[in-house]
């Protein structure tokens, strides 16, 4: 299993990082124009390997794409991350033109890749990919979803004072704050989360979420990498162990949800050749309402790249 992250920068470091420290890959390839900043924090990496018992090899290039060649899974990181008081909207100008580049210099190398996507906006960078690639849409893949349900859950378990383990919540729509909290569906080892926490709590945990990239962005003058990049490392395990794990990211809808040629963040199961399947869930007319308007903000972001 051959990995290759492209933006050796807060997140793709980590991505990488956790990758090794997850010790299923054989190779993990960390890609970045900057010279010498992937081939240092690689080499850093492999040099706590006998103290983690790494078995994974982390190899750090300078834009030698070559490098990256035959990647199982290529994750796409790279492009300037928010600052505070920006909308991951406002990065759609200069984030759109490097990922269509590196996609295009990745995909020479690895026809075969499954991509995904984690640089913002990410569901129109994931809708860009997909449309530039004129791949199927199993194999491109937006992170989003299972980052924005780690917070959510965090905030659960935080008000519950329960270990986050014992959580199960998810977030679907596009990534920005118009996502949709599921709270109906959230549970406490299987008891919704509702028997627990009043409805003003709730409504506090879900606008928390919402706003939790930006909550992040405030404190650090940058955007978030630890969760990104862990997640992204998530996605990846569940392709290459063809685990048939149902995690919530972004896809190109074709029907589902009542939405055509838009990505956005949906209940899929990976396994081995990327989205195996799209879940539907029986969300109510509230739900729907929401999921639908949450995606309109994508659709507004997306129209955006026609004036690039
Ligand atoms: C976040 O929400 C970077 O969009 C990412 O932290």
């Amino acid at each position: 299993m051959k990995i290759s992250v492209i933006g050796a920068g807060n997140v793709g470091a980590t991505a990488a990082n956790v990758l090794a420290l997850k010790n299923f890959a054989e190779e993990v390839v960390l890609l970045d124009i900057k010279e010498g900043v992937a081939e240092g924090k690689a080499l850093d990496m492999m040099q706590t390997a006998k103290l983690l018992h790494l078995d994974t090899r982390v190899v750090g290039v300078t834009n030698d794409y070559s490098k990256t060649a035959n990647s199982d899974i290529i994750a796409i990181t790279s492009g300037m991350p928010r600052k505070p008081g920006m909308s991951r909207a406002d990065l759609v100008g200069v984030n759109s033109k490097i990922v269509q580049s590196v996609m295009d210099a990745a995909l020479e190398y690895s026809p075969e890749a499954i991509f995904l996507i984690i640089s913002n906006p990410v569901d129109t960078l994931t809708y860009l990919a997909l449309k530039n690639s004129k791949l199927p849409r199993h194999r491109v893949i937006g992170m989003s979803g299972l980052l924005d349900g780690s917070r959510f859950e965090y905030y659960l378990a935080d008000a519950i004072g329960c270990p986050i383990s014992d959580i199960d919540a998810m977030v679907i729509g596009a990534h920005g704050d118009l996502m949709v909290p599921l709270t109906r569906f959230a549970s406490y080892k299987g008891i919704p989360v509702t028997e627990y926490l009043s409805p003003e709590k709730l409504q506090e945990i879900e606008h928390a979420t919402q706003v939790g990239g930006g909550t992040i962005t405030k404190l650090l003058g940058t955007s978030a990498w630890y969760a990104p990049g862990a997640v992204t490392a998530t996605m990846a395990e569940a392709i290459a162990k063809n685990t048939h794990k149902t995690l919530s990211c972004i896809a190109l809808l074709d029907g589902e949800y009542g939405e055509k040629d838009v990505c956005a963040g949906v209940p899929v199961v990976l396994g081995r050749n990327g989205i195996e399947k799209i879940v539907e869930l029986p969300l109510n007319e509230r739900e729907k309402d929401l999921f639908n308007k949450s995606v309109n903000s994508a659709k507004e972001t997306n129209a955006k790249l026609k004036n690039l």
